[in-house]
Formats: structure tokens, C-alpha cells, sequence
């Protein structure tokens, strides 16, 4: 069995894999031969010939794109009438359980240089509240409004895992019950050279990587997440990022046009506050929404500008989605991740000609990273490069969009939904993550006839935090602040809950 796993490496010109087997103790023998395993030979070598020596890019045409649709807030003239019917349908879905909360958390964090699972990053300004404990703390206000506990899915990745199941134990699920709550590990690919070697971590390890979040639907499949859904009658998942405290983890309106729109994956837009910032667009190619990432469309093309000086493309992608389970499950089952080699240059009717299967089976397509991986030399010394040294291989959750039928593309108040921490300083860090917290307190407070002094960004001088079980949008809140006899004093380091 082992000799033979080590013959099919040799056979795929990966036999230096095991080049110090040899020196290698019984333990380390049969961790590399399970890493090893966990490998599509055939899959490795087919990117490495379809994304790497053709040196052609996947997400790369942009032929006949559209700025794509989208619902307005009614604020900014939306039909007010459409909103409220989708809130009813959204509240009647959450009713009846048919919503779960899902977040993808198998990212490593790294241009945030915090060392641990990124959920467990400390984001709120007075209690110092993890990631996840707001989220724990949106999805528990979310079931008792109501009358349903939420699940909650969490994707983890193999470096993750354990810490994270750890620290929810230890922080006693944040009064979640813990059959609720399901953690799931995501795929991993393994790290190639520019000549298609597989790389070496070190001598007894393979340089594997997390799949992108697009591994997110054949792991919900291959754990077994999607029958534990249909078993509890949850047809609706509400996916969002690890990275967004801000986030309405649970957002009724959304969720209300998804389901009567028949989607079976939907999006959320904010308007980009200019053409640099770094997210995806939403765009529309060959009648089917999907998004362009920042990095594949060419400046120019993010610069153009429509005849009201808004931007032409400015949709921009918050990661945000509502997904129909069954969709999930038709993704993840007809071969995601599978490699379109000859991608048609044309697209072909009904989706994006990058990523329109050859076949009738739907796929996500890889993309490819070039990165620095630390690896061993030929004497099994560790290398760390200076410059990139191999590629690494990953899905993207939204490549799942072009093969949705009915998707929708709704707009969300930025203030409201959207501000990660990606950074260690600068934009999208802590620091503007807390401000934004900050700023929400100050407009529910207004909203809810109490104003405190803020700045020309609305950056109030007090702190002030409330827990989204006391309140956690400005209706909400404002319920919770008249139902207090006495009004609390508006001071620094006011916490409500
Ligand atoms: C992402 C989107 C971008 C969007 C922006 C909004 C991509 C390629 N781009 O950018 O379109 O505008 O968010 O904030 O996604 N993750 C996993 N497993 C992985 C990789 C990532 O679970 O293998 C998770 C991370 O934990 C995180 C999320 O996916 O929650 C985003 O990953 P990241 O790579 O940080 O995306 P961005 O480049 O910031």
C-alpha cells in the first residue's frame, strides 16, 4: 500500500518527495505518507500544465463585461415596497429555521500578522470581544428575536482547527448550544515549483496550503454539513467572512430577496469609495453575475467612470452571500475544484467563458498564487526565499456565481455591514474597525434620540460599546434603549448589554 502510494509518486515525476524516507523516523514515515494521500496526482499536475507552463491565468477575460445589477437601499431611491416584502420573507424564513449562519475561517491571517486562528483577533473597543464572540453574540440576539436557535457553521483550515474548537471550549461557546455550533475542516492543495514539483516543507512534509474559501462547498459536502442542514430542515445558509466584525451576520432583507427572487446564491454590494480599493466587482458577463477580482481587472477599467461621474464598475464585493444549500451541495458534488484545461476564449452562452465547464458538471476553476514558500534544499537544509519559489492553488467562493440560477445583487449601507480587519495598521485594521464600531454606537444612540459629540466622521470622543444582545441594528437597539426606565449615564467606557 505505502510502497505503492510511493510508486504513483515516482511514476508522476513527484518520486523526490520522498527523497529523505530514508532518514526519516516511523513517525514521520506515516505523517508524510497521510499528507501524501491526501493528494490528486492528476489534479497537481493538470494546474500545474493549465495555470503554470501555458501561462495562462484563470479570471482573466473580461470580454463583454457589464456592471451587474443591483437592488438600491431604498434610501437611495430603491422601492421601498420590494424591501418590506423581503424583510417579511426573510422573518418567516428565520421562523421557521430554515437559515444558518456560516463562516468561512480557514484563512492564515497573514497580512494581519496575528499568530492564532483570526477569529479569536481581539476587535471591540471596551470588553476586547474575539471576532467570533461578536458573531456568537449577533447569531444568539438573531434566534431569540426569532424564536429559532441558529446553527452555525465554521470552516477551519488544518493549522487552525484544533485552536479554534479549543477556544471555543474555553470561552464555553459563548453561551451558544454547542450542537449547534459545527466546525469543519477545509481542503488543502499541495504548493508546486515553477517546474511542477511538488514542494517540500521539510523533509518530512509536503508545503500544503488551505484551498481558498471556494474549498468552502466541497468541504460543506465532504463533511458532512450539508445532510446535517437538511436533517435539521436549513436550506438557506448565510455566508460571511472571518475578517468582518461589522457584519450582519443575519440579515432578514437579504435573505427575504433571495428567497423570493428563486436565487440560489445572492450578494451583497457596497459602491467602492474609489476606484483603488481593493475588492472584487460585481459584474455581469453572458446574462450571469459574477465578480472580478481588484488584481484581474485593469485600472483602466476600474477608473471609467459614467456620465454622472460615478463609477462604471463600482459594485464592489463585501463577501458576503446567501447560498441555497442544494447549491452548495450541486457545486461541491459536480466536481468543484475540477480543472477546465482548454478554457474556451469565447464565453459560451449562459456564463463566464473562464469558467464554463466543458461538460454539463459545474466547476469552480483554480487560481494561482505566486508565493515565497519556505521549503528544504537538496541536503534537506530549510530554505526560506526572498523572492516567490512556487505557486500555490485556490478556489473562490464567488467563481460559484456564473453557475446560480436567479443570482441577485443587493446594496448594503457600508457603515452597517461591512469593516474588516485585514491590516496590522493603516486602512482595514483594528484601529479603523474600532472607529467604525464607534461610529455605528453614535448614529443608534441619535437614532434612538440620544446624541453625543462627534467628529466630521461621526467618530464620537466617548467610547462606547453595546453588545448585540442588547441591540444590533439601530431599530433594535433603539427597542432596547426606550424599554431602560432609567437611561444610563453617556459616559467613556459605557458598556451595553
Ligand atoms: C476578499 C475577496 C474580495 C472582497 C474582500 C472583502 C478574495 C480573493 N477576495 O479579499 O473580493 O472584496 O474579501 O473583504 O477572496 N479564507 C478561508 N480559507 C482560505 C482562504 C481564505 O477560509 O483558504 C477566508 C479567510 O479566513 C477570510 C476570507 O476567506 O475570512 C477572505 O480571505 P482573504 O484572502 O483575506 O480575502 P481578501 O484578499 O481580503
Amino acid at each position: 500500500m505505502n510502497q505503492n502510494l510511493i510508486e504513483q509518486f515516482k511514476s508522476a515525476g513527484q518520486g523526490h518527495v520522498f527523497a529523505f524516507w530514508e532518514q526519516l523516523t516511523a513517525a514521520e514515515r506515516t505523517a508524510l505518507l497521510a499528507q501524501a494521500g491526501e493528494v490528486d496526482l492528476a489534479e497537481t499536475a493538470r494546474l500545474f500544465q493549465s495555470l503554470v507552463a501555458s501561462k495562462a491565468s484563470a479570471g482573466s477575460s473580461l470580454d463583454g463585461l457589464l456592471p451587474a445589477p443591483y437592488e438600491q437601499l431604498p434610501e437611495k431611491g430603491g422601492d421601498a415596497a420590494s424591501w418590506a416584502q423581503a424583510r417579511a420573507a426573510g422573518e418567516a424564513a428565520l421562523r421557521t429555521g430554515r437559515v444558518a449562519a456560516f463562516t468561512v475561517a480557514g484563512g492564515q491571517g497573514t497580512r494581519l500578522g496575528y499568530d492564532g486562528p483570526k477569529g479569536t483577533f481581539v476587535i471591540t473597543p471596551i470588553k476586547g470581544k474575539s471576532l467570533f464572540q461578536v458573531f456568537a453574540e449577533k447569531i444568539a440576539a438573531a434566534g431569540r428575536r426569532y424564536g429559532r436557535p441558529i446553527h452555525w457553521f465554521i470552516m477551519t483550515s488544518h493549522a487552525n482547527h484544533e485552536q479554534t474548537e479549543t477556544f471555543f471550549v474555553e470561552q464555553n461557546y459563548f453561551g451558544l448550544d454547542r450542537a449547534r455550533v459545527h466546525f469543519f475542516r477545509q481542503g488543502r492543495m499541495p504548493a508546486v515549483d515553477f517546474n511542477g514539483k511538488i514542494l517540500l516543507e521539510t523533509k518530512s512534509s509536503l508545503a500544503l496550503s488551505p484551498d481558498g474559501h471556494g474549498g468552502s462547498l466541497r468541504a460543506l459536502h465532504r463533511s458532512g454539513a450539508l445532510d446535517i442542514m437538511q436533517r435539521e430542515g436549513v436550506d438557506v445558509l448565510s455566508y460571511f467572512q472571518v475578517d468582518n466584525p461589522l457584519v450582519r451576520c443575519i440579515d432578514p432583507e437579504f435573505i427575504g430577496f433571495h428567497l423570493l427572487r428563486g436565487s440560489e446564491m445572492s450578494s451583497k454590494m457596497v459602491p467602492k469609495v474609489g476606484p483603488e480599493e481593493k475588492v472584487g466587482h460585481f459584474c455581469l458577463q453572458q446574462g450571469r453575475v459574477c465578480v472580478v477580482e481588484y488584481s484581474d481587472m485593469p485600472v483602466a477599467m476600474q477608473q471609467l467612470t459614467n456620465a454622472d461621474g460615478s463609477l462604471k464598475f463600482g459594485s464592489g464585493s463585501i463577501a458576503i452571500h446567501v447560498i441555497d444549500r442544494e447549491f452548495a451541495r450541486r457545486m461541491a458534488g459536480g466536481g468543484v475544484g475540477r480543472v477546465i484545461p482548454n478554457a474556451p476564449k469565447t464565453p459560451e452562452p449562459g456564463g463566464l467563458g473562464i469558467i464554463r465547464p466543458t461538460t454539463e458538471v459545474p466547476a469552480l476553476p483554480f487560481h494561482r498564487a505566486d508565493k515565497k514558500i519556505p521549503t528544504v534544499d537538496a541536503s534537506g537544509a530549510p530554505v526560506k526565499p526572498e523572492k516567490p519559489n512556487g505557486v500555490k492553488f485556490e478556489l473562490f467562493v464567488f467563481d460559484a456565481l456564473p453557475f446560480a440560477n436567479n443570482s441577485i445583487v443587493i446594496e448594503t449601507a457600508r457603515a452597517d455591514d461591512f469593516s474588516p480587519v485585514k491590516n496590522a495598521t493603516g486602512v482595514d485594521s483594528a484601529q479603523t474597525c474600532r472607529d467604525d464600531q464607534l461610529r455605528q454606537i453614535a448614529r443608534w444612540l441619535k437614532a434612538a434620540g440620544t446624541t453625543v459629540p462627534v467628529d466630521a466622521t461621526g467618530l464620537p470622543a466617548l467610547r462606547i460599546e453595546v453588545s448585540p444582545l442588547f441591540g444590533y441594528d439601530a431599530a433594535s437597539f433603539t427597542e432596547a434603549w426606550n424599554r431602560q426606565a432609567i437611561k444610563p449615564e453617556i459616559k467613556d467606557g459605557l458598556y451595553l448589554e
